[in-house]
């Protein structure tokens, strides 16, 4: 797959099988997070990779999945992700273009997961408040993002359609995405 291939193929994904992520490729997505451009090179996020069954079902507990069709959408037991990372934001370090810093961290980590056939899905509904007692995160970091992984238990297409925002899922459980089309949000020289 090409870069391009991965960053247009890559969908959320909200049902994994239950096959281990190798810890190595774990590693090697926060390597990949770490390397994303942030403002003032602050560097200001740190990352807790969660796979132990136990810590990962408490996480799950703290996770809002698919808001536009709860609860269908919310992986059931043995769909669950087998791993998260946990984006830490360390206040000190922190700038008022936090959020665009985790944005391409998380972005990073969402696409090389793809390229290794990892799915994800980007969490912000968090209870951030708990997830940072269960992982005994210091008081000067907070909890922003979790990213969600596994190995993709169905499959997500786009569908090109300015009418709607609400993806769905059908019968067999696959996503349909709606994304407005490029001809939409273009523009050339002037608005
Ligand atoms: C900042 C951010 C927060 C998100 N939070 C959630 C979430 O809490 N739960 C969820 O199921 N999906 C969440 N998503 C995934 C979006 O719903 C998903 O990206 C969107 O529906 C478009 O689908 P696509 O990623 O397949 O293009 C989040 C995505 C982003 C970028």
């Amino acid at each position: 797959m090409n870069f391009r291939d991965i960053i247009k193929q890559r969908r959320t994904i909200r049902k994994f099988k239950q096959t281990p992520i190798d810890k190595e490729i774990l590693k090697e997505l926060v390597d990949c997070a770490r390397l994303a451009p942030c403002a003032s090179n602050k560097q200001p996020l740190e990352f807790i990779v969660v796979d132990e069954k136990e810590i990962c079902d408490k996480i799950f507990e703290n996770t809002g999945w698919a808001g536009y069709i709860a609860p269908k959408g919310t992986p059931k037991e043995g769909e669950r992700p087998t791993a998260y990372i946990v984006i830490l934001v360390n206040k000190s370090r922190a700038t008022k273009w936090i959020g665009h810093d985790v944005g391409a961290a998380f972005e990073n980590i969402v696409l090389a997961g793809w390229e290794l056939g990892i799915g994800s899905c980007i969490i912000g509904s968090v209870k951030k408040d708990n997830v940072k007692k269960i992982l005994n995160v210091p008081d000067d970091y907070e909890v922003d993002t979790i990213v969600a992984l596994g190995y993709k238990g169905h499959d997500s297409t786009v569908v090109d359609n300015d009418e709607t925002v609400k993806y769905y899922m059908d019968e067999k459980g696959d996503f349909h995405v709606p994304k407005r089309p490029l001809e939409k949000v273009i523009h050339f020289d002037r608005f």
